[in-house]
Formats: structure tokens, sequence, C-alpha cells
């Protein structure tokens, strides 16, 4: 019978042992979890709560422990529930009488924030690497496509010329602030739980802050209670994480459609794509597409956190222990479709002409004949309505805008004279030159800007 059922005198149901084991899962918290207790083995003996030898007995236990798993040579027991259990039951086998000191001045439930604080700590420094990589793909096609111009849709509707790199670029932007919420997400999980015990606080004199100081925690926790029963960083890290997902679905979804036969615009390397299994001219963007489905399952493990802590009263209860496959679950997902989209992104082929000949119906210059009359003199409102009907009347005679002649942009206004045709997709860029705008000169400045932030935050090596 385990240690840990005190009182009991019969051992829990298997079916029981199996409902409440979290090992299966939180074996994954072991280095943490290992390091949290090389810390407070270590404050224990500079607080004369556990001798030198004790604590040195303690540290050498854990590491050949974490040597162990590393070299998948530990046995886990479910019986043991969770990783802190299988952990101690080892270092009583390692370490004897020594082993047993461990727990001294600590529970499973600030030992448990402990861990969850340090892996969310260290998945987020990854997350936001993986971020990088990822936007340096991204600066990195948008300078190599520089002149390519597309049309910018809006509604899914051509709107106004735009260049590639200004299309691209948005997702830095996006990507961006995804680094921002997870930089922001790591102020608040930064905080140091162990002391805090199973509620009140422990019975010993401690040195709270030197553990946080050996674990790299800038502050320790003011409140033993909320330090045991807050999971709000798991929830924001899920939160920052449907976001970036969602960012990651998008540019999914336009990968998708830019590489139809209908657009053209790209070719997904064939590393990245899929064949059918009937259809032999086939090259799906399944990776693209799996994507986008997956942002629905780290959605839903955001939603069912937030669920699963609503109602809970304070302090631990057992049901936190269904924050972990949730979390693990999205770190996984977001990471690798991080990796997988920097590698889809780098070997990504671009067709400037076909970008090209979506734009060859020049209807998408209307904006800036309007513009043009409002230069003329022409209130803006007006212009629209001329030029409105001066793109009907061209359908209708199934001719673009530059096949009209000038007599016939005279019927539709004076104003109109021969330098309406120098209105070109060139000169409709050009004209955008505004700081965020799609102008050859602004994008080039972006380009650079967007490099110097990824350089300074210590990205795209
Ligand atoms: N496996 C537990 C969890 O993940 C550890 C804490 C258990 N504490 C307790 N008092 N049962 O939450």
């Amino acid at each position: 019978m385990s240690h840990i059922r005190g009182r009991f005198q019969k051992d829990a149901d298997k079916l029981v042992a199996q409902y409440t084991a979290s090992v299966p899962y939180d074996a994954r918290l072991y280095r943490q979890d290992i390091a949290g207790s090389i810390a407070h083995a270590r404050m224990l003996a500079r607080q004369g709560i556990v001798t030198a030898k004790e604590a040195k007995e303690i540290v050498a236990g854990l590491e050949s422990i974490r040597q162990e798993i590393e070299l998948g040579k530990f046995r886990f027991k479910p019986e043991l529930e969770d990783i802190h259990m299988n952990i101690e039951a080892r270092l009583m086998e390692l370490a004897g009488d020594a082993g047993g000191k461990l727990h001294t001045a600590r529970s499973r439930n600030d030992q448990v924030a402990l861990d969850m604080r340090l892996y969310v700590k260290d998945t987020i420094a990854e997350t936001v690497a993986g971020i990088k990589e990822l936007q340096k793909e991204i600066i990195g096609l948008a300078e190599a496509n520089k002149t390519a111009v597309m049309p910018g849709y809006t509604h899914l509707q051509q709107a106004q010329p735009v260049l590639f790199a200004h299309h691209l670029l948005a997702y830095f932007e996006m990507l961006q602030r995804d680094t921002g919420r997870f930089a922001d997400c790591l102020r608040r999980t930064d905080v140091m739980p162990l002391g805090s015990g199973a509620v009140a606080g422990v019975a010993y004199n401690i040195d709270r802050e030197s553990v946080a100081r050996e674990l790299g925690f800038s502050e320790v926790s003011r409140n033993s209670m909320d330090a045991v029963s807050d999971r709000d960083f798991v929830v924001e890290y899920q939160a920052a994480a449907s976001l970036c997902m969602m960012h990651l679905s998008r540019l999914a979804e336009e990968l998708v459609l830019w590489s139809t036969a209908e657009f053209g615009f790209i070719e997904i390397d064939e590393a990245y794509a899929t064949g059918s299994s009937i259809m032999p001219q086939k090259k799906n963007p399944d990776v693209a597409e799996l994507a986008r489905g997956k942002t629905g399952r780290v959605y839903g493990n955001l939603m069912a956190m937030l669920t699963t802590l609503k109602g809970l009263p304070l302090s631990y209860n057992r049901d936190l222990q269904e924050d972990k496959e949730g979390l693990f679950d999205t770190v996984d997902t977001l990471l690798s479709t991080l990796e997988v989209f920097t590698g889809m992104v780098k070997t990504l082929r671009i067709k400037p002409e076909n970008m090209k000949k979506a734009l060859a119906q020049d209807y998408i210059l209307a904006t800036d004949m309007a513009d043009y009359l409002v230069k003329k003199g022409e209130a803006f409102r007006s212009a629209h309505g001329i030029v409105a009907r001066l793109v009907s009347h061209a359908i209708e005679k199934g001719k673009f805008l530059k096949e009209l002649s000038i007599a016939e942009y005279k019927g539709f206004s004076p104003m109109f004279g021969d330098d309406v045709y120098s209105i070109t997709v060139e000169s409709s860029l050009a004209a955008r030159n505004v700081t965020g705008g799609t102008a050859p000169g602004q994008v080039k400045k972006a380009l650079a800007d967007a490099k110097r932030l990824l350089e300074a935050s210590g990205g795209g090596k």
C-alpha cells in the first residue's frame, strides 16, 4: 500500500486508482519537479531544517532519478498517482531516511503549482523562439519578393492593389502581438508559490526568497491560498496560444486559397503537401488544413480550463489536476504548428506572374480614379458616384477602364483628361505613401523595422 494512503486500511479500488492517477501525463513535469525539489532541499539545509548531509543525499538521489528517467530506466507506478509521489517514493529507496525529509515544509499543492509555473515559463521561452523563427521566414519571403504585386481583398473581392510583401508583413504584426501576449503572461507566471504549503503556509522557518532566486523567479506569491489554487497563468498561456493559432489558421486559409488552380499565386513545396489516394493530379495543402483544424482543439482546451476553474472554492481542489492534459496538448499543437509553418513558408514558391494576371481586370483601380477626380476638385462622394457609373458602363461594354476612350470618360465628368491613362497599378501603390500603407517605400521601411524588431528581441539569428 502506498504511503500517501495514511489512515486508510484499504487500497484504493483499482478503477479509482486509474481514475485519479495523473502520472501517465504529468511525468512530463519530471525536470521541473526535480529542480524544484533540489532547490527546496538546499534551502531546508541552509535554514537548518535538515542537515547538510541529508540535503546532499537528497540532491544526489534526485539527480540520479533524473538520469534514470532520461535513460528510460525509471519505473513509473500509476498506483503512486502522480509524478511527485513517484519521484519521492524512489528517492526514499535511494536516500533512505533523508529522502523521507524532502517533503518537510511542503505540500503537493504548492509543489504542483511550482512545477506548472516552471513548465509554463520554460514553454513560453520555447513558444516565443518558435514564433520568431516563423517571423524570420515571413520576412525572408517578403524580401525575396519585394516587387510582387497582388490584389488586396476585402470581402474576398478584389479591392486595391497591394505589394505581396505588405500582405505578408500583416502576419509579422499578428505574430509580434502574440509574442507580446506571451511575454505579458510570463510576468504573472514568474511567481514562486513554494512555501504556501497545503493552504495556509508552512510552520517552518523557511526562506522562500532564496528558493525563488535559485529557480529564477522574480517574486514570491503573496497569498498562500491564492498560490495553491491559482491557474490563471495556464488560462493565459492557452488564451495567447488560441490567438496565435487563430493567426496561423488565417494564414493557413490563405495558403489553401492561393494554392488553388483558380488563384495560382503560390505553390506549396512537395515536402509540405500530400497526394490523393484516388485523384492522381492532386497536390493537397493538408498541413495548412490541419493547422486550421487543430485551432479548434486549442480553443477547446482553453474553454475546458476556464470551465474547470469556474465555481471552485478556495483553495486546492483535485479538479485542478485537469489543468494538465489540455495545456500539454495546446503546447504540443502550437509548437509543432509553428515549426511546420516555418518550413512551409521557407519553401513556398511564389508566382508573381499569376498575381499580376489577377490584376489585369483593372476595375481594381476604381478608387484611384475617384481620388484622381478629387484632386481635380470633385468632392469624394460625387467622385465615387461618377466612377461607379463609369465602371458599370465599362463592364456593360465588356471593356477594361484603360480601354475606354477619352470621349467616354468625359461623358461621365468633364474633369477627366488624358492623364487618366497614367493611373496604373504602380501609381496606385505609390500613392499609398502613408505610414502603414503599401507604397513600395513604406513597405521597404516596414521590412527594415520588422527586421530590427526581431533582432532587438533576440530573434532572427
Ligand atoms: N496530481 C495532483 C495535481 O496535479 C498533485 C496535487 C495533489 N494534491 C492533493 N492534495 N491531492 O493537481
